[in-house]
């Protein structure tokens, strides 16, 4: 039997397209983008045209995207980067941001701002939090663990309000808003100004991309402090010769994906009801965690009071299906997920909750087979 793969929030296979596109870099165009002679600058001219088709697609300018070396990377140098500049300020993060987030956070001064049991932001609770030193407020677009799309554009409108307030107390430090958009790539809008965001990560390994490969937007009058010093390639922001492969498989990935964004994520939307509706008529004990309206199509968090998910989890793989526990980093830890717990789940709930992620190659039949083996394992294992 086939594998069915349902972990596409943890890792997405690389696209035929795109590599096709990173070939070229690995073997005859594998000159320093830095060199003089017209080959290389030839190599260098592709960078920046990976660079110029991604800053199209956020809606940004070409010297407000830097490459890293995946999402924690973009994560860290917008936190770090920020946070070094304003030492005696203070950061906010979500309690369920990435741990990509909340370790360069945990750093500085920081606070959490807390969630509802759907995943979504206290809004009140987010402008009390604010106050006269909060210099950086990170919240992800959609959470890799329930799906849940957080309100960017009102959040940014209200943090609009209070450096307009700031302004008029003569308080002139800036207040810059992050999003670490790692799962939303496939599925929503990225334009950072309809977001209304001032930095935002992006990663290639969730849309069919390179794994390693990354963006930071960072919006132009914000001033960085690189985390890797050198040769000052990337605006001086991190030093290393470029990886024109990756940079270019980024654009390509990230083209692709936005391009079939409004087809697939309608596909998986209904893939997800459907999986969801027999779900509970057949096992109306399953819980279904993140929000009801505000979700991205390809995740699902489910609980199934009484089980014992690391165990469902293996049998499912015996049988293959593969599936995770919380998201990919937390699983492996005694634990359990922070992000389930800050949505008031217990330890027991969480100990019992799986997470199904789908994308490209997810079909209706490989649903229907994953749905069979639910019944049967929890049966058996209850
Ligand atoms: C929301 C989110 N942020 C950050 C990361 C880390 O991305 P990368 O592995 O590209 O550093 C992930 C990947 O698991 C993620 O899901």
């Amino acid at each position: 039997m086939k594998n069915i793969y349902l972990d596409y929030a943890a890792a997405t296979p690389l696209d035929p397209e795109v590599l096709k596109t990173m070939k070229p870099y690995f073997t005859d165009q594998f000159y320093n983008p830095s060199a003089t002679y017209l080959a290389a600058r030839a190599v260098r001219n592709d960078l920046e045209s990976a660079r110029r088709q991604i800053v199209g697609l956020l809606g940004a300018r070409p010297a407000e995207v830097i490459f890293t070396a995946g999402a924690t990377e973009a994560n860290n140098l917008a936190i770090q980067g920020i946070m070094r500049r304003f030492p005696d300020s203070e950061v906010l993060v979500s309690a369920i941001e990435h741990q990509s987030v909340l370790e360069p956070a945990r750093l500085f001064k920081n606070k959490e701002i807390p969630v509802d049991p759907s995943g979504l932001i206290i809004l009140n609770k987010l402008s009390n939090l604010i106050n006269d030193k909060t210099v950086l407020v990170s919240i992800m677009l959609v959470n890799n663990e329930l799906g849940t799309i957080q309100p960017l554009r009102e959040i940014s409108q209200i943090l609009e309000k209070i450096r307009n307030q700031r302004r008029a107390k003569g308080n002139n430090l800036p207040l810059y808003l992050h999003t670490d958009a790692a799962q939303a790539g496939n599925h929503l809008d990225l334009h950072v100004s309809r977001l209304g965001v001032d930095l935002m990560s992006l990663n290639g390994g969730k849309i069919y991309g390179p794994k390693q490969s990354g963006v930071l937007y960072f919006k132009t009058g914000i001033n960085l402090q690189p985390l890797i010093v050198g040769g000052g390639q990337e605006f001086g922001l991190r030093s290393g010769t470029e990886n024109v492969a990756f940079a270019a498989g980024l654009a390509k990935a990230l083209e692709i994906a936005q391009q079939k964004r409004p087809i697939e994520s309608k596909r998986l939307l209904e893939l997800r009801q459907s999986f969801e509706s027999q779900l509970r008529r057949l096992l109306p004990e399953a819980v279904v965690n993140g929000s009801k309206n505000h979700r991205a199509p390809h995740v699902l968090s489910v609980t199934l009071p009484g089980i014992d998910n690391e165990r469902l989890m293996m049998e499912l793989d015996e049988r293959g299906i593969q599936c995770a526990v919380g998201s990919a980093c937390s699983a492996s830890r005694e634990e359990a997920s922070h992000v389930l717990a800050a949505i008031g789940l217990s330890q027991d709930a969480a100990r019992s909750t799986l997470r199904f992620s789908f994308g490209r190659f997810t079909r209706q039949s490989d649903l229907e087979k994953t749905l069979k083996q639910l019944v049967l394992l929890t049966a058996h294992n209850r």
